[in-house]
């Protein structure tokens, strides 16, 4: 392998040194900042979470609301920005616009460019977590025709969302407790996750220098794929697909026969469980019953494939569990968010994990371009052969 070390896919590399997320991949932890994921889950809320991974520290009641009067007061994007998504087709997938508005956004915010101005480092940091819902929200409702709602500044940040989701001019849309603390479950387990794909993204985009808003988009690009962020979006088509429980056998020997995977099943890092998954699961359940969906056949289906792939021997040999994506999937579709939003809601949550890592990246001293190597096997060396020779 010549003076390089061939790694594809980066199993065994470490790309940089981080003081943000850690996971213990065969004991199935998570920590931000050294706090476990389920206490947060339990006590934290996902803003408490924001300011943990951004700064370090859980903030005091005083730095705490602060941050969430910052954060409230940055929610509405520029006016104009309603034009720039009249450009889309109506059928334009939420992700496609997403990517191209958050990166658009260094066309309408450029007092927030610089990054080597720690003032417009920060500025761009509460413009991005404060619009990216507003954003995702526009994207849904321009995809079904709707008008854009504009936020409310007297609800939580969770709870806004959904309003902007649901409420119409005709009727306000009244968050039920139950549901909004499910998604900013959902959006604290998203936060962060260290070196994945679309982080690792985001901090090679930012480390050739270009603006937070075009790095963030690059790391939006890089998450809709289905081995990432698409997954969750893929469990449910998968669930369609199958139809219903008697088709779960014959599905399941195409999972064998490796025509298809078992969406949702089997992580990179976690060889057991993946934490979020168990918390995931629990909100799951008090999603369904506060719902009374229990019993509808789609979700029955999934419970039912669960159980099924828990017990397989190709599963438990190969140690593959259910993911965060798994029961993700089954709430938000609960939630009435539709399967297209899936990945965007997991781009809202992640944008506080990108900006903290971003942030890291450029403080941090051994910081530069990143530049990987390759091996050639190409062609060796040859002469330029006329068209006529040819
Ligand atoms: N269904 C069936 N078989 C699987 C699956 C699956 N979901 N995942 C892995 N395998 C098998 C694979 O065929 C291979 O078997 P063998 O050793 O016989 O060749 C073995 O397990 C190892 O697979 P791998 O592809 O080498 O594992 P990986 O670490 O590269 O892949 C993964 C990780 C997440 C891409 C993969 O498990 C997968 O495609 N899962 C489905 C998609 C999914 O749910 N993705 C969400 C990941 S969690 C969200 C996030 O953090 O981004």
């Amino acid at each position: 392998t010549g003076a390089f070390t061939f790694d594809p896919g980066f199993t065994s590399t470490a790309s940089c040194e981080s003081k943000i997320t850690f996971i213990d991949g065969d004991e199935g932890q998570l920590y931000y900042r050294g706090y476990p994921i389920e206490q947060l889950a339990e006590d934290s809320d996902y803003l408490e979470t924001c300011y943990l991974l951004l700064y370090g520290e859980l903030p005091t009641k005083q730095q705490s609301e602060e941050f969430v009067n910052t954060i409230t007061k940055h929610t509405m994007v520029h006016e104009q920005l309603t034009w720039f998504f009249r450009g889309f087709r109506r059928d334009a997938h939420p992700m496609a616009m997403m990517t191209g508005v958050v990166g658009a956004l260094a066309a309408f915010y450029q007092d927030s460019l610089d990054i080597n101005n720690q003032d417009h480092r920060r500025v761009a940091e509460y413009r991005m977590i404060s619009k990216i819902p507003t954003i995702a929200a526009m994207c849904y409702r321009y995809s079904t025709g709707a008008p854009f709602v504009y936020p409310r500044n007297d609800l939580s940040y969770t709870a806004n969302f959904m309003h902007m989701m649901f409420s119409t001019p005709c009727e306000e849309y009244t968050p039920n407790p139950v549901l909004v603390k499910a998604l900013d479950r959902i959006f604290i387990l998203h936060a962060d996750h260290e070196q994945n794909a679309s982080t690792f993204t985001v901090r090679l985009a930012g480390s050739s220098g270009t603006n937070p808003f075009a790095a963030i988009a690059a790391g939006i690009a890089c998450l809709w794929g289905p081995a990432h962020g698409g997954a969750n979006e893929a469990v449910l088509k998968m669930l369609d697909e199958i139809g219903s429980v008697e088709n779960v056998p014959a599905f399941m020997q195409g999972v064998k026969d490796r025509t298809h995977r078992l969406m949702g099943f089997g992580h990179r890092v976690y060889k057991n469980m993946d934490p979020r998954a168990k918390i995931m699961k629990q909100t799951c359940d008090e999603v369904l019953k506060e719902l009374g969906l229990e019993n509808d056949p789609k979700f029955k289906l999934a419970m039912e494939l669960e159980q099924i792939a828990l017990n397989d021997p190709y599963f438990v040999e190969r140690k593959l569990y259910p993911n965060v994506d798994f029961y993700s999937g089954i709430v938000l579709s609960a939630l009435g968010i539709p399967v297209s939003m899936f990945t965007v809601i997991f781009a809202l949550a992640r944008t506080v994990g990108w900006i903290s890592h971003w942030h890291e990246m450029i403080a941090d001293p051994l910081y530069k371009i990143g530049r990987p190597r390759q091996l050639y096997t190409g062609s060796p060396r040859r002469d330029y052969i006329p068209e006529d020779k040819r």
